[in-house]
């Protein structure tokens, strides 16, 4: 038995790859482009472990996907490659058209033809599962109920219009096909190996390194968050007993303004690295320019997946983010190594 995990050397794929092996011997083979989010050494203590294959390549790449799997004989593809940044979408979306739409099309094209190779049993046994996001449901209203997994589709950038249209084509290939696939729609995550442009990373590392942080329009955006290792639970607990063509919801029940996260991360920082001037981290925070169409309010209902499948998270909020920033505490080197050149650039570009 082995699995095919893509996007495996990004934030959410490599927790996940890691995390799966502290409970399984069952192989990977790990899948990813290593675009500037992906980081081989996130997976460098699997090296030479013999469980665990990295192969470098494109989702979008049909005759090296088809390879793969004709070698490696998968039960489950997971897909978690992807462009996941809202504000690159903004700048540039078509890299996300092309991974997130194009690329999902070819992977699913290429999972489809080696599932028709299957005998019966293995074809009733296969999933693919599909790592998807809660911002293809658009923006709630202040006092609107949380999402839940009927809500419509209404995405509003570039990022999650291409992630509803990823998620539509795995729907179609079960539909249409047959194809044993799972979706997911988790919220924001946070924790170990977060790329520092996204919110939570951004904010510590900036707080450390003496420099602003930005707080987009009024700070007043509210997001779910849930810790990382808990939505790889989820995404385990679905791919072992999730009803095949069903979408799961993943949620923390953390609803928060930016601004609140961003004050709680100050004030962990005062506790376990205050600054020494004595001053609070609180000082450095920025309002800046809103994100354009930005979405005012996720919130995500995880009944579902609560209620069929016995999942919920391990982790609050308070913990969760005590866990983080002790991480980026310890692991000061591993944000040097990813902030390169490139993302210096982009961070000149997106907050000039
Ligand atoms: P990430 O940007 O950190 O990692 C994406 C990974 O995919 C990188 O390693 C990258 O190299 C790889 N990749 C990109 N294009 C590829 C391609 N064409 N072929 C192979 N590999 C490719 O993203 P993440 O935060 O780890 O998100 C993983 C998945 O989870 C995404 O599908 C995202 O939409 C979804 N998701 C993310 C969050 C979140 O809060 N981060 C929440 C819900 C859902
Ligand atoms: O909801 C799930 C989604 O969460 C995932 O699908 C995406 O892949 C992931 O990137 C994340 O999207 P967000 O846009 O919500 O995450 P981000 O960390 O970019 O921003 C979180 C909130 O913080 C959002 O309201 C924008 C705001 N923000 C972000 C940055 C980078 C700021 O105020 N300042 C900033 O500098």
């Amino acid at each position: 038995m082995t699995i095919l995990v893509t996007g495996s050397a990004g934030f959410i794929g490599s927790n996940f790859v890691l995390d799966w092996f502290a409970g399984h011997d069952e192989p990977v083979v790990s899948l990813d482009k290593l675009t500037y989010a992906g980081n081989r050494a996130n997976l460098g203590s699997l090296d030479g472990d013999e469980r665990h294959t990295f192969v470098h390549g494109d989702i979008g790449d049909s005759p090296l996907v088809a390879g793969l799997l004709k070698q490696h004989q998968p039960r489950a593809v997971l897909n978690f490659a992807a462009e996941s940044h809202v504000d690159r979408s903004i700048l540039g979306p078509e890299d996300f058209i092309q991974t997130n739409v194009v690329g999902t099309f070819h992977l699913l094209e290429a999972v489809r033809a080696y599932w028709c190779t299957l005998d019966t049993p293995h074809k009733v046994e296969f999933r693919f599962l599909h790592v998807s996001t809660d911002e293809v449901y658009g923006s709630l209203a202040p006092d609107a109920p949380a999402f839940t997994e009927n809500n419509p589709y209404q995405p509003n950038s570039p990022y999650s219009a291409s992630k509803a249209a990823s998620d539509h084509l795995v729907r179609a290939y079960h539909h249409t096909y047959g194809l044993p696939v799972l979706t997911t729609n988790c919220s924001n995550n946070y924790g170990p190996y977060h790329f520092p442009e996204k919110l939570i990373p951004l904010v510590i590392r900036n707080a450390l390194a003496g420099e602003a942080l930005p707080i987009y329009g009024d700070g007043q955006q509210i997001r779910d968050w849930l810790y990382v290792k808990d939505h790889c639970s989820a995404i385990r607990r679905v791919l072992e007993a999730g009803n095949v063509g069903e979408t799961y919801n993943v949620g923390g029940w953390n609803e928060k303004a930016n601004l609140e996260v961003v004050h709680h991360i100050c004030d962990t920082l005062d506790q376990e690295a205050p600054r020494s001037d004595g001053h609070s981290y609180r000082e450095q925070i920025n309002f800046v320019k809103d994100r354009p169409g930005h979405d005012r309010r996720y919130a995500i209902d995880a009944t579902r997946l609560e209620r069929e499948l016995g999942w919920k998270p391990a982790e609050t909020f308070e913990t969760g983010i005590a866990k983080t920033v002790r991480w980026y505490l310890d692991n000061q080197g591993w944000v040097e190594n990813v902030v390169s050149g490139a993302y210096r650039e982009w961070l000149s570009r997106q907050y000039s």
